[in-house]
Formats: C-alpha cells, sequence, structure tokens
C-alpha cells in the first residue's frame, strides 16, 4: 500500500464479497497486532470516535466502531485515547472550523502522548485544500481517508499501524457498495439504512455532490436483507437515508421507484415504523404520497427542504421547482395525509438574494405550517457555482434576516406542534434524559416527549399524554 498521498479513480477489482473476505481477514490481522500492543502495554487499548455532520456520516462511522470493536479496541468518550477518529463533515463552513478547533486540542495532547494514533475521514477529506492543509500544517495526523473507501477501513487501519508518516489515501469516486461489514450500532432498537449514497443534483451552493460523489442505490434486496437482520436484532424503527431518496432506484439495473421499495420495506414482519429523509421538492411522486397515505408503518412526518421561497432564488439554486410548485405539493400532501408533519431547511442569504426574496421565504413558511424547520445562514463552498457569484450578501443583512425568520419559524412551530395538545401518542422511548426517571420518546411525527418513566420501556411503544407543549417538545405522562 502507498504511504504517499494517492488520488485514484481505483476500481476495485475484487467482487463484493472477495472484498468483505479480504477487509476481514486485515481485521485477524490487526487483532493479532493489538494483542502483542496490549501485553507491551500491561493494558487495553482504547478508541475515541466522533462524527460531525449528517445521519449518513452517524451509519458510516457504525461501520468503522464496529471494525475497531471487532479488532478489540473498547471505545470511550474522551479523546485521551489511544486512538481518536474524527468522521468529517463540510457542509458549511462551521462544520470545517470544528474540526480544526479539535485538532488543535489533540496536537498538544500527542505532545504528552506521542504514541497516540490520529485518524481523518469522511466529507471534507474529499477536498484537494483540506488534504493540502492537513499534510502541510497538521503531519501529527496519522491516516486520512475520504467517503469512498470507508469499507477499506481495515486495511487502511493496518497500514498505517505499520507506516512510518502520514497516510493519506483518497479516492474520486467508487461504483462499489460492499455490504456485510461488521457494524456497531448507535441505538439497539432503531436505526438508519442507506438506501443510495451520492447525489446528481448539483444545487449550487452545495457540497455534498462533489465529497459524496454520483448517486448509486443499493439492490432492494440488500436493503430488505439488511432490514430483516436488523429487526430479528430487535430494531422496530428504521429511517431509510440518502440526499435524495425520491430518485431512488432510478440507476440500477432494474430499476425500482422509492414508493415500490417502501412497499416491500412494509412488508417486514416485526418492524413497527418506516421513516426517511431526505425527500427533494421535485422529484416527489403521486405514487409515494399514496404509499405513505396507505400504510400502517411509514410515520406522517415528511422532511421537505425548501431552502428559498423565491422562485427566483430556487431557479439560481438550481432546485428545478418553484415557489407554486413547492406550495401546491404541500397541499396535495396534506389532502391525502391530513394529519402529517411537515419540516424542512431553509437557507438565508443565497449570493443576491432581496429583501423581497427573503419576503418570499417568509411567506412560504407562513403558508406551509411547518412543524420545525432547519434554517442556515449560506455559507461559501469552494468549487460550487454559487462560490464565484459576486453578490455576496452583506454579513449584517444576513444576520437580520436570518434572526427574522428563525423568530417566525419558531412562533409557527409552537402554534402548529400544539395541535396535539391533550392527546395521547404512542412513543417509542428512546432515552433517559439528564433528569433521572424522565425518559423522552418520539411520536410518529418525530415529536419529542418528555415523561416520568421506567428503564425497562427503554426501546419499547408506551402511550403517553401530551400535557404541555414546549414548542418543538412536549412534556407529558404516561396514559392509563
Ligand atoms: N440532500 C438534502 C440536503 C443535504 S445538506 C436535500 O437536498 O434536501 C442539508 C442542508 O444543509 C440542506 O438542505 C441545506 O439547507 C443546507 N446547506 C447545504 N449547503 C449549504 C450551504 N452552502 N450553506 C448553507 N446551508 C447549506
Ligand atoms: Fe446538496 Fe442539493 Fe444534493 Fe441535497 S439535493 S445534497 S442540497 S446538491
Ligand atoms: Fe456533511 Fe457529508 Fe453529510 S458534507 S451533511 S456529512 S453528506
Amino acid at each position: 500500500m502507498s504511504m504517499d498521498h494517492k488520488e485514484t479513480t481505483n476500481q476495485p477489482v475484487l467482487t463484493e464479497s472477495e472484498e468483505t473476505a479480504c477487509q476481514r481477514s486485515f481485521i485477524t490481522m490487526n487483532q493479532q497486532m493489538l494483542q502483542s500492543e496490549k501485553q507491551a502495554k500491561g493494558r487495553s487499548l482504547t478508541y475515541c470516535l466522533r462524527t460531525f455532520g449528517c445521519q449518513m456520516n452517524e451509519k458510516q462511522s457504525e461501520v468503522v466502531a464496529g471494525i475497531m470493536d471487532e479488532i478489540g479496541y473498547v471505545r470511550v468518550d474522551t479523546e485521551e485515547a489511544d486512538v481518536v477518529i474524527f468522521n468529517t463533515c463540510t457542509v458549511r463552513e462551521n462544520a470545517n472550523l470544528k474540526v480544526y478547533g479539535r485538532l488543535g486540542y489533540l496536537h498538544n495532547l500527542k505532545k504528552h502522548r506521542p504514541e497516540m494514533k490520529i485518524i481523518l475521514f469522511g466529507c471534507m477529506m474529499q477536498e484537494k485544500h483540506v488534504v493540502e492543509k492537513i499534510q502541510k500544517d497538521y503531519k501529527f495526523v496519522d491516516l486520512v481517508f475520504g467517503t469512498h473507501n470507508i469499507f477499506k477501513f481495515a486495511e487502511l487501519f493496518y497500514g498505517m499501524q505499520n507506516a512510518e508518516k502520514q497516510m493519506i489515501e483518497i479516492w474520486e469516486g467508487t461504483d462499489q457498495v460492499v455490504e456485510d461489514l461488521p457494524t456497531e450500532r448507535n441505538y439497539s432498537f432503531k436505526s438508519g439504512v442507506n438506501v443510495m449514497f451520492g447525489c446528481n443534483n448539483f444545487c449550487s451552493y452545495c457540497i455534498v455532490p462533489y465529497v459524496r460523489g454520483r448517486e448509486r442505490s443499493r439492490r432492494p434486496e440488500a436493503i430488505i436483507k439488511e432490514i430483516r437482520r436488523l429487526v430479528a436484532d430487535g430494531v422496530t424503527e428504521v429511517m431509510l437515508l440518502g440526499q435524495n431518496v425520491n430518485s431512488y432506484g432510478k440507476t440500477l439495473e432494474e430499476p425500482v421507484s422509492f414508493a415500490r421499495l417502501l412497499t416491500q420495506v412494509e412488508e417486514i414482519e416485526g418492524l413497527k415504523r418506516i421513516r426517511f429523509m431526505t425527500s427533494h421538492p421535485k422529484d416527489l411522486s403521486d405514487e409515494l404520497i399514496e404509499v405513505m397515505a396507505k400504510s400502517r408503518k411509514i410515520c406522517h412526518h415528511l422532511h421537505l427542504p425548501l431552502q428559498s421561497g423565491s422562485s427566483r432564488v430556487l431557479k439560481e439554486m438550481n432546485r428545478r421547482y418553484d415557489k407554486e410548485k413547492y406550495l401546491s405539493l404541500v397541499e396535495k400532501i396534506r389532502t391525502a395525509i391530513p394529519d402529517i408533519s411537515l419540516t424542512t431547511d431553509l437557507i438565508v442569504g443565497f449570493p443576491g438574494e432581496t429583501e423581497e426574496d427573503f419576503l418570499e421565504t417568509m411567506d412560504v413558511v407562513d403558508k406551509a405550517d411547518y412543524d420545525t424547520a432547519f434554517t442556515f445562514i449560506y455559507s461559501k463552498r469552494t468549487g460550487t457555482p454559487a462560490a464565484k457569484k459576486e453578490d455576496q450578501v452583506p454579513e449584517d443583512v444576513v444576520k437580520d434576516r436570518f434572526d427574522r425568520l428563525l423568530a417566525l419559524v419558531q412562533e409557527k412551530g409552537r402554534k402548529v406542534s400544539s395541535r396535539f395538545l391533550g392527546t395521547t401518542q404512542e412513543v417509542l422511548v428512546e432515552e433517559e434524559s439528564k433528569e433521572k426517571g424522565i425518559f423522552t420518546g418520539r411520536t410518529q411525527y418525530n415529536l419529542l416527549v418528555h415523561f416520568p418513566g421506567t428503564a425497562d420501556m427503554l426501546g419499547t411503544y408506551v402511550n403517553v399524554k401530551l400535557e404541555e407543549c414546549k414548542g418543538f417538545y412536549y412534556l407529558g405522562s404516561l396514559a392509563e
């Protein structure tokens, strides 16, 4: 294996199952190496894994955690560990700054613990300028890889242990989807499931298509097999993940629609709840709405990113819908599924955004009745078409618009989500809050509810009466 910076479109020569077998043999080699290290040190060795960014990153981190656990490292929640691993995000500048901030801290730690290993992977590492900076200014980082070769983690880890200097392996793309690697799930009762990777949409502000590569769907059989296995292992809620799930299956040899996939997932016995994200409004089909309306398992929650309410800005963003189309889609969904909970993503300060454009966004927020909305300040991402635009909006104007939008989103959200006040809802109990004896559950509408409960309820479904609405969460108590 090369120890130098290598950028390659390496198309794997192994078949999927050969690749899995190959990675398993690297796990064994790592295990042997760890054994002798443990003996030399007279203690077990630890790792810390932090994930930045979206649920797809969370999901991929589970694979890395699964492999580290299988090798025999003990996971800890402090960076004072033998191996520190960051799965990075670069969707907005803030995400990058957080990683650089932590690296400063790690550098200090490593001065006192020179044997510590530092590994960076994920979206941020797919950017050339980031890798160059790490090579130049962060020489203490031991291993860097990207988003396309995560399935090679065991091999890369082994290579790093035997390398004399920083090892960097970034692929520009891959067609490969490797199944059946060990994975360590964050929750025992719910799980994300990738249905596709990458994105072909090239919204003009967005870096994701550049760092995640072209859209690739997993075969329906592989998805169903994974979910069956998860259900056998105690999972009752799945979240199907993709940057644009509505275009799922289009590139498969035997094309399948996302709606069809959902009907197959629905048939899995023992599975209780199905969620998915993200839905791009341009591809949301009538078939999907129909399947959702009929389903007994698909949660009545839809995350439908608007980004901007101005048709002019939407065009500049390359979103391929306009304000009217979006609002009529919302109406269609509400007619078919009256109790649907809608949430969205909004960007403020896209280059050239005028006050009038901004007021269009405020107007849609007012009309669409979102339960919540994630509001983002536009962040310039090198390499995207929008970054080249000269009419960037001044910071103070953006800040003012952001504050006004957030105030509206919160005011509307409080009103909209208070529609459940006084009702009894079935919730999946997810965790005990910091306050002992108070548990947090999630309704099918994705609303959180805090209520007094007991530890045996974790991972089960209980009925909770929603007694006090706090905006995006409720306080409640167990129903009789
Ligand atoms: N695939 C999803 C979004 C993934 S990124 C979709 O199309 O809906 C999550 C959110 O980050 C986006 O919806 C968008 O609101 C926000 N985002 C992406 N790029 C951004 C940028 N350059 N600046 C600010 N927000 C951005
Ligand atoms: Fe980015 Fe657009 Fe793809 Fe979403 S659909 S990941 S916003 S390019
Ligand atoms: Fe971030 Fe990559 Fe997700 S850039 S939002 S972690 S796809």
